[in-house]
């Protein structure tokens, strides 16, 4: 049961106002508490304390309330009768919307020929736990892993090979996509392709030139730089797998990106045209954003370059049309890094005149970066900026130097699980807009706001459950120490801070949550002890049921967090 919801109903029902329902940060005068006499104060002009002592016999008849109280000004505060707790608490169970949505979200959005960077981890796992979290809720979401397929990084990657190998028949205009090329690209080398032309490009204005027309002839179909590209998209698809899996994130819906865009560019195009929307500036086509009451300048939509080649931004207006026409969406989601938060802001805007989608049913999601101690973007020891895949080994290394310590012995698996539970734990529990520090030691602690805290209490639970070995019954009459009625409360609280957290869009919630929540299930494991052999049999029943409850709702965080509960820790 959601106990907020149920609890705010009732009272105002009773009273007849539509009043606030709060949680207090120390439950001990109140379980929640509400602002109805101050509300109701105002309507009918009267004493908030006064009205206060009038609602209180009113209250008083709810079934579920024990106590009332009034504090401060006129606040009211309510405990709840333990039986009804120990009646109505349940596990979570997936819930339905009112109004089910269908929300498009776009998220991961790796590039090919560039390897996976540190901003990817974030939109990864914030758009993973959100997606997890709508769904949870009652909506229907679709998942794009908009790869960036089609534009700038491909020309620079084609002009690359070309440098190091000329000889190859790609190359040639009449190049005959069946002719069989033995000619094969290591990854590891495909890595360092993009890096090397990029800055060759920024010194070099020759080879800039051959990068852009390698990017406008691929787009335009020459056949030979599509089967080259072909060779390199492969790797890129198969190391975006490997990424997949590693997060431990949902597969997604569609990993189609701006290449598959690219097709309904004309389509956009006629729309564009029809509405006198591109004008000339520069060689380039681009389309005019600017508002009125901009107080800062806002640079054109680029709709074509000035080899008359598709942009990132002709490819993201096409993309919305196209999920228009497949998803029919309500609400279009994006995750990128905050510096693109101007890119989007245009997109949307275009998208709005165009009348492609309208403004308001675009929302932005921008994330702030992850450093060092030094308040930089985070390195490696090597002194390079780390990459994806450096920052789940350095989180490996410092799971498996702690365990070392401990004397644990624990295998491979169980390491990378905590590892993982590390990193996007910590990414979680951070307001997803700010920087953050990512400190591999204390993310990796056993103790604290991590992830390791959060499988470790998982796995703890978990064992006495399966040490119990016997079938977990409801109980009805039972006696419930303070813990336990601290804990079965709490678990009562998931509905309504999930709902919160797909309201806000914050994971950081269902951390928190995540926390508070081991915080006291731990109290309740030291202080109601449950196997020991001077338990009676209805302590032992009630409290195994309680102990259940609170597995299964701490399961449920932990994996709308994507994490996953090792077998042992
Ligand atoms: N591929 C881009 C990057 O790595 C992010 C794409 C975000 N999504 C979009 N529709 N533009 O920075």
């Amino acid at each position: 049961m959601n106990l907020y919801k149920h609890v705010s109903n009732e009272i105002n029902k009773k009273l007849g106002f539509s009043a606030n329902l709060e949680v207090p940060k120390n439950r001990d005068f109140g379980d929640f508490s509400t602002n109805a006499a101050m509300v109701g104060a105002k309507t009918l002009h009267k004493n908030p304390r006064e009205l206060a002592n009038e609602f209180m016999p009113k209250l008083q008849e709810l079934d579920f309330v024990k106590e009332v109280s009034i504090a401060g000004p006129g606040f009211i505060n309510i405990k709840i009768k333990d039986d009804f707790i120990l009646q109505n608490a349940s596990a979570p169970t997936p819930m339905k919307a009112e109004k089910p949505l269908v929300i498009d979200m776009d998220y991961g959005a790796y590039n090919v020929a560039k390897s996976l960077h540190i901003g990817h981890l974030r939109t990864s796992i914030v758009g993973d736990t959100l997606n997890r979290i709508f769904k949870f809720v009652g909506h229907k979401t679709f998942s794009w892993n908009h790869i960036g397929d089609w534009g700038k990084p491909m020309g620079l990657v084609l002009a690359w090979i070309e440098r190091l190998h000329p000889e190859l028949p790609y190359f040639k205009d009449d190049f005959n996509p069946d002719t069989p090329v033995d000619y094969t690209i290591d990854s590891k080398e495909l890595d360092t392709y993009y890096p090397s032309a990029s800055a060759l490009a920024k010194k070099d204005p020759e080879f800039q030139a051959r990068a852009q027309e390698f990017k406008a002839k691929f787009q335009a179909g020459h056949p030979g730089y599509f089967a080259l590209y072909e060779k390199f998209l492969a790797i890129s698809l198969d190391s975006m797998n490997a990424t997949v899996q590693r997060l431990n994130i949902l597969p997604f819906d569609y990993d189609l990106g701006e290449r598959n865009a690219a097709q309904y560019v004309n389509e956009v195009e006629k729309i564009l045209d029809s509405k006198n929307m591109i004008y000339e500036s520069d060689g380039a086509r681009v389309i005019n954003v600017r508002r009125d009451d901009d107080n800062a300048p806002i640079p054109p939509y680029m709709w074509k370059d000035s080899r008359g080649a598709d942009t990132y931004d002709t490819t993201d207006l096409a993309a919305v049309y196209c999920r228009k026409k497949t998803d029919k969406p309500d609400i279009i989601i994006y995750f990128t890094d905050l510096r693109q938060s101007l890119h989007f802001e245009r997109l949307f805007r275009v998208s709005d005149m165009s009348g492609i989608y309208p403004y308001n049913k675009f929302e932005y999601i921008g994330y702030g970066t992850i450093n060092g101690k030094d308040g930089k973007p985070f390195k490696t020891r090597d002194g390079n900026a780390a990459g994806l895949n450096d920052i789940f080994d350095i989180a490996n290394e410092a799971v498996r130097a702690r365990v070392a310590e401990s004397g644990k012995q624990l295998d491979n698996e169980t390491i990378t699980s905590i590892a993982l539970a590390a990193v996007k734990f910590n990414d979680l529990i951070h307001d997803v807009k700010s920087d953050y520090i990512f400190e591999p030691n204390s993310v990796t602690s056993f103790e604290g706001k991590t992830g390791p805290y959060i499988l470790y209490t998982a796995v703890r639970l978990n064992s006495v459950l399966k040490r119990a070995n016997t079938d977990i019954i409801k109980q009805h009459d039972y006696e419930l120490t303070g813990e336990e009625r601290n804990l079965l409360i709490e678990i009562m609280d998931f509905e309504h801070t999930i709902l919160s957290a797909y309201e806000n869009r914050a994971t950081d919630m269902v951390a928190y949550y995540a926390y508070d929540l081991c915080q006291l299930i731990n109290n309740f494991y030291h202080n109601c002890p449950i196997l020991r052999d001077d338990i009676d049999a209805k302590t032992k029943a009630g409290r195994l049921y309680i102990a259940k409850l609170a597995f299964d709702t701490l399961a449920t965080a932990i994996d709308l967090m994507g994490l996953k509960i090792p077998k042992e820790m």
